[in-house]
């Protein structure tokens, strides 16, 4: 079994001056230069051995002397000397550890290294023997790395979310194009799945619809696109009302289909918009959210207009459905992993 290393990570403890009886681990050496083709610095690592009873002191002293941060490991790891200790539990907080650890310290420069070390030989009164090593990493193209990691998310048939590095990858699908990377979510969470299922389900043609939580204002381009005839999106955050602009001109919104609309989080009255104005309202919030808001989209819905709310968890949905059950009817929960949509009819 492979025991654990701990990392350290506080700094400034103070330690006492006794000597931690550290094992002999070879000579001093130079450091160990890495080739640098395909492959670029990172750290520093100083790697001294030492036994059960000096290597907690050892550790603490490297982090009080600079250590960006220290590991104990067992030196035999992966040998048939390896002993079974885990670290952090209990018998390792009272002091059980492995026969010979491996304490490593690792720093952003050469000179802290060294500087270190003699500031821990003098504290613990002995000579230390180690190892520095520099340590080098794969170079990576992380834009195109990034970049290969956005892919189009189906959400049903016929219907995909895009980025717009790619191809979308059916043609006579419908085609939700988001730029990668960008706020608000790419459009693969559960609730936004269950709001586009429900959408593309339920827009018959023609419908004015709100986005109440736009955010990247996906819900409100996909019932565009699936036959509504105007959206208004809103979100308290400006940010996602102006993302909400830039994704609707890039899915090909007719100027003037699209309201992209900043409201106040407080503001509980009706959606700009007016009374009795929507067929169709779909809520991507949270559970509070939307219950305070139930007077505002019930007021905003025309009377046998569509109310879909997400943004909750699958054991809040009986509580969001009962809430609004005296004015909806039809009323029926979907659920995608934990995550659950309510959806019902304005009486
Ligand atoms: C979970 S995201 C949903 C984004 C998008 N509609 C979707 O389905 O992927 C929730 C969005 O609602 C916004 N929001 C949260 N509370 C709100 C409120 N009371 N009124 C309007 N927008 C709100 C957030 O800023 C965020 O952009």
């Amino acid at each position: 079994m492979a025991s654990l290393a701990r990392i350290r990570s506080v700094v400034g403890r103070s330690v006492s001056r006794v000597g931690c009886g550290l094992t002999q681990f070879g000579r001093r050496e130079a450091s160990t230069r890495a080739t640098s083709s395909g492959k670029e610095f990172s750290h520093y690592e100083v790697r001294v051995r030492a036994d059960k009873g000096g290597c907690e002191t050892l550790s603490e002293t490297m982090m009080c002397f600079g250590a960006q941060s220290v590991t104990l490991s067992d030196l035999h790891r992966g040998t048939e000397r390896e002993e079974e200790i885990f670290s952090g539990n209990e018998k390792w907080n009272q002091g059980e550890k492995w026969k010979d650890t491996l304490v490593v310290g690792y720093f952003a420069e050469r000179e802290a290294c060294t500087t270190c070390i003699a500031s821990c030989e003098e504290v613990l009164g002995e000579m230390l023997e180690y190892k520095v090593e520099e340590v080098f990493v794969e170079t990576h193209d992380w834009e195109n790395v990034v970049l290969e990691s956005y892919q189009p998310i189906q959400i049903s048939d016929a219907l995909w979310i895009v980025p717009t590095t790619v191809e979308p990858p059916e043609k006579d699908a419908v085609s939700l194009m988001l730029s990668p990377g960008i706020a608000f979510g790419n459009g693969g969470h559960p609730t936004t799945k269950l709001c586009l299922r429900w959408l593309q389900s339920s827009i018959r043609g023609g419908e004015e619809v709100c986005d109440y939580g736009a955010g990247t204002g996906i819900l409100a381009i996909g019932a565009l696109k699936f036959g509504a005839k105007a959206a208004v999106a809103t979100d308290i955050e400006e940010t996602a009302v102006r993302i909400t602009e830039v994704n609707a001109r890039q899915n090909g919104i007719r100027e003037g289909d699209l309201e992209s609309l900043l409201v106040s989080s407080t503001i509980t009255g009706r959606i700009p918009g007016g009374v009795e104005s929507f067929d169709t309202i779909v809520a991507n919030i949270l559970m509070g959210p939307l219950l305070e808001l139930k007077e505002c989209f019930l007021e905003s819905l025309k009377s046998g207009g569509k109310l879909g709310m997400s943004g909750i968890l699958a054991t809040q949905a009986d509580e969001v459905a009962r809430a609004y059950s005296d004015e909806l009817e039809d009323v029926k929960i979907e659920t995608l992993d934990e995550w659950a949509i309510v959806t019902g009819t304005k009486k």
